[in-house]
């Protein structure tokens, strides 16, 4: 037998193996998935360059505004405090049960600079990051409000708890205090609102939650039954009459009622 044979079936042996041991692995339940349990250095090593890397692929074209504006800052501060401080946490402030029994844990953001370019910051706040339960932000907060918690986190690391206690006093309108609600996150951005975008309103099924009880066409999820089925309602001005009709009349997500769609 030529060598380059013995190369190419030890390969092909290999790869076999590979892959069985990793059906084993998938299968056989092997991987503890339990937030209680840590990644093995290895693991959590190759996921977080993953990680890295594919935010600063994805955000190297995004330009960054000017930051430095006190009033954006300020800005930036109460919507800190309203989405990010329960499982960031702030100086002198500890993040909430949610943020501490995360597994990857969501780290205190006072070294976010020194890590991420500004850019990378706004793109991290507007998408999330898959499987670690960094929300998106997209569909919460206006484009001005994302650069404005990325203002802030230029800001962060130089409060001290008695600084950073002082900037949160304001809500995002500039008004006094958390005791009267903050509008972060209240202002529908009219300006990303673009009629008839089939990709934005694909994600938006995805970031409203719809896709956790219907089952949508081209919409990933572990197809749920406790909606019905979404497929053909956007072409469709009336629903079929041989709907099954249900004990409830409302959608339990977006409160559509019923009869009124029919
Ligand atoms: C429900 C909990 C939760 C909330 C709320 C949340 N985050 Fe996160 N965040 C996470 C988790 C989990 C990670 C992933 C940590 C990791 O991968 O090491 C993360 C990661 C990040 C990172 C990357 C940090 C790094 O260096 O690893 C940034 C930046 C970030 N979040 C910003 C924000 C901002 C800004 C807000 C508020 C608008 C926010 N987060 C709200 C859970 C949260
Ligand atoms: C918590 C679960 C849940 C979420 C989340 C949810 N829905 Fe529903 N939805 C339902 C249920 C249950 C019904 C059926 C109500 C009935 O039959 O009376 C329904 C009904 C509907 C209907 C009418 C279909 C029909 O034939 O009756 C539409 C349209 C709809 N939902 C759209 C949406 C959209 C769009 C979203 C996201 C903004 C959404 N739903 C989020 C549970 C949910």
């Amino acid at each position: 037998m030529g060598a380059p044979k013995t190369v190419l079936l030890t390969i092909a042996a290999l790869g076999l193996a590979g892959a069985a041991a990793g059906a084993l692995v998938v299968y056989g339940g092997l991987y503890n998935v339990a937030a209680t349990v840590q990644h093995t250095q290895p693991v959590y090593s190759l996921l977080e360059t993953a990680m890295h890397q594919s935010v600063k692929l994805r955000a190297r074209n995004i330009e960054t505004p000017k930051l430095d504006d006190e009033l954006l800052v300020m800005r930036g501060a109460a919507c800190f405090r309203d989405k990010c401080v329960q499982c960031h946490g702030a100086p002198g402030v500890a993040q909430g049960d949610i943020g501490k029994s995360m597994q990857p844990l969501p780290g205190p953001l006072v070294d976010a600079r020194h890590h991420w370019k500004p850019r990378e910051l706004y793109w991290l706040t507007k998408h999330g990051i898959k499987m670690s339960g960094m929300p998106a932000w997209e569909y919460r907060l206006s484009e001005e409000e994302l650069w404005s918690v990325v203002a802030f986190l230029a800001r962060l690391p130089d409060l001290t708890p008695q600084q950073y206690a002082e900037a949160t006093r304001f809500d995002a309108t500039g008004a006094q205090g958390a005791s009267t609600g903050s509008a972060c996150g209240a202002a529908p951005d009219g300006a990303s609102v673009r009629v008839g975008d089939a990709d934005r309103g694909k994600r938006a099924l995805h970031q409203y939650a719809c896709s956790a009880c219907h089952t949508i066409p081209g919409v990933t999820s572990s197809s749920p039954h406790v909606g019905p089925p979404l497929a053909g309602i956007g072409g469709a001005p009336s629903l079929p009459e041989s709907w099954p009709t249900r004990p409830t009349t409302w959608c339990a997500g977006c409160g559509i009622q019923k009869r009124s769609i029919r």
